[in-house]
């Protein structure tokens, strides 16, 4: 059986551990999540465990990335399951603040990463990002660990935090790691757990839709019409779609015409309540340059 593996609740805690690694000059990695933990965690947590000596997984269900009438109290929690499953691999530290070590009385700081986050889900969201970004500060700076891994299923996130940690100077390396799919494609979340039997079965036309997207797109068909069509598709399954976009990996600018280099397409829909994110990188077939002669 893996060693017990060793939860710490405070930040003095964390603090404490991470010297006494750093003394033994050991590599950190940080993997920060919401528990309810599944195999995409997992596929993050195996990444970090190739890349550092240690590894630390924290939990955390911040109130302050959801928006008024979402899901923060409905969001599951099992922290049971979740030290079984971190214990069965091989992380070595469950971080698991609880809401008064993060945020003490009096707590008045946001952090605000412009761009990057008004458009997609942080239009839909409001101060989703903020909340985000503000958390995953406070979670660099207690377990100061040389690399923290961010899963491309939020692929916004991923972006607003590599730019965050390179504006702040926070001394960590970004890494991220590619979404982890169930079976019939529906990429991992802890939020599919909300979905009924017939939303579950609908639920995989999204990731379907956005590879049909990628090979009109890599053909030549327009963003504009391949977008409608796509947007269309979902709508009429019963989806409701909050926003399909093809945008530029980098920036999240939106792209438009015949794609003339890589893009991502990136979608955020609803069944019932439940709301579904998911995203594809897309780029034009290489088409065969008559060379000048
Ligand atoms: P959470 O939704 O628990 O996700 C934790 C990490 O797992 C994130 O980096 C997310 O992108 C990644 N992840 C989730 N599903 C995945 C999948 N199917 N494949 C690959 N990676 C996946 O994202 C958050 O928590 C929070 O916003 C957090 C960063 C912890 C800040 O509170």
């Amino acid at each position: 059986m893996a060693p017990a593996i060793s939860t710490i609740r405070t930040v003095t805690g964390m603090r404490r551990r991470v010297a006494q690694w750093r003394n033994e000059e050991r590599k950190i990695a940080l993997v920060p999540t919401m528990g309810a933990l599944h195999p995409g965690h997992l596929s993050l947590i195996a990444k970090a465990r190739e890349k550092a000596e240690r590894v630390i997984v924290s939990i955390f269900v911040n109130p302050t990335q959801f928006g008024e009438g979402e899901d923060f109290d409905a969001y599951p929690r099992d922290e049971k399951g979740d030290l079984a499953k971190l214990t069965e691999a091989g992380v070595d530290v469950a971080y698991i603040p609880d809401a008064r070590q993060m945020f003490a009385p009096g707590f008045a700081t946001r952090v605000h990463v412009k761009g990057l986050t008004e458009r997609l889900c942080g239009a839909s969201r409001p101060g989703h990002f903020d909340g985000v970004s503000t958390i995953v500060t406070k979670l660099l700076l207690q377990c100061a660990p040389d690399l923290a891994i961010f899963g491309e299923k939020d692929y916004q996130q991923l972006l607003t935090i590599k730019r965050m940690v390179a504006d702040l100077d926070i001394p960590v390396e970004i890494l991220g790691a590619p979404i982890e799919r169930e079976e019939d494609g529906l990429a991992r979340s802890s939020r599919n757990a909300y979905l009924n039997k017939r939303q579950r079965e609908l639920a995989p036309l999204l990731q379907r839709t956005l590879q049909d997207m990628a090979y009109d797109l890599a053909e030549g068909r327009p963003v504009e019409d391949a977008t409608a069509a796509s947007a269309f598709r979902l709508e009429s399954a019963g989806f409701k779609v909050d926003y399909l976009e093809v945008v530029d990996p980098e920036t999240l600018q939106p792209v438009d015409g015949v794609l003339s280099k890589p893009a991502r397409t990136l979608v955020a829909a609803y069944l019932g309540k439940t709301r579904l994110i998911d995203n594809l990188g897309v780029k034009p077939k290489q088409r065969n340059r008559k060379r000048a002669s």
